[in-house]
């Protein structure tokens, strides 16, 4: 970090405001997670999915919700054909729970509608009775991975707002990091209340994933005055192609491979509410190395 003082300074009094929020005291723990990105095709619905495959695998009930409104893939992604989409909330009056796909591993699928100009658009109206329904559907899962789709929209903005946890992907190119702080930046504007942390995408080494972390949260403490934590990174991987191109997410159906268990480290952050640095070098060295070692020999 720039400022390690700073960061945890502003972590305390997170922290403490949280405790007084009242809108948060009536969910014990965090459920809703975000993912969203500045720049697009940076890797979002693959991670959202594979995280809400993660999660639902180590035994918690969770729902994937496609909210990238008029290009969703989600279902593409997770190998389902989904009866309904989410324009069947919107234009068929269907209730949430009924549009529900079942996907691997018990997860379900809120599947996102894809080609519908109209939903890439919505009005005030349609987008406060989405996230309306959004909020009352979430508590009944222990967690809900919202693939918000790219950029800063008021669509996408919406649903990260909604959430407990925002994770924002950035690849280590610039025009992704330069995109990624200016998400931040509108979300710390508009007084967003969830955690923020970046997850790196499609990093050739760790210092190469750490350096872009440390950017971004740097930036956004030095110009926003606004904490970001570092929840993981993945590597540059061709099976995250080939699963794509399977329709095979690989934390379902590829456990061992090295995306699964990067996915299983952000997994860890998410669940506990913790930065990779904080399992990482400072605390408990020799396993963190380990990890990493294992991560850079395998596969
Ligand atoms: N770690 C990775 N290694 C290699 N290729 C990757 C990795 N992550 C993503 N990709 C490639 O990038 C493509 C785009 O990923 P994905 O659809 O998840 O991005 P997205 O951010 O959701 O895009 P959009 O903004 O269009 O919704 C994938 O189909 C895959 O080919
Ligand atoms: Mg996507």
């Amino acid at each position: 970090m720039n400022d390690q003082a700073e960061v945890l300074r502003l972590k305390a009094e997170r922290t403490r405001a949280d405790e007084l929020t009242c809108n948060r005291t009536h969910r014990s723990r965090e459920t809703i997670i975000a993912v969203g990105s500045g720049k697009g095709g940076v890797g979002k619905s693959n991670i959202a999915l594979n995280l809400a495959l993660e999660l639902s695998w180590r035994g918690r009930s969770t729902c994937l919700i496609d909210a990238d409104l008029g290009m969703g893939n989600s279902t593409i992604l997770a190998g389902v054909t989904p009866r309904y989409t989410l324009g069947h909330l919107l234009r068929d009056g269907k209730r949430i729970e009924e549009i529900i796909t079942q996907g691997p591993l018990n997860l379900g699928i809120i599947a996102g509608a894809n080609g519908l100009k109209e939903l890439a658009n919505l009005s005030n109206e349609d987008r406060i009775r989405l996230s309306r329904a959004i909020s009352g559907f979430a508590g009944k899962w222990d967690y809900c991975v919202i693939d918000s789709g790219a950029g800063i929209s008021e669509n996408v903005l919406t649903f990260m707002e909604k959430a407990d946890q925002c994770l924002v992907v950035a690849t280590p190119e610039p025009t992704s990091m330069a995109d990624a702080f200016g998400l931040i930046k509108v979300l710390s504007e508009r007084r967003c209340r969830a955690r923020i942390s970046v997850v790196v995408n499609r990093a050739d080494s760790v210092k190469e994933a750490r350096n872009v972390a440390e950017r971004l949260s740097g930036l956004s403490i030095q110009f926003l005055n606004q904490t970001v934590d570092w929840a993981g990174f993945l590597f540059e991987d061709s099976a995250v192609q080939k699963s794509v191109v399977k329709r095979s997410p690989f934390s379902a159906f590829n456990r061992n491979s090295r995306a699964a268990q990067s996915i299983s480290r952000i997994a860890d952050c998410v669940e506990k509410g913790i930065e990779i640095s904080d399992i990482g070098e400072d605390s408990i060295g020799n396993k963190f190395k380990g990890w990493l070692e294992r991560l850079f020999c395998d596969g």
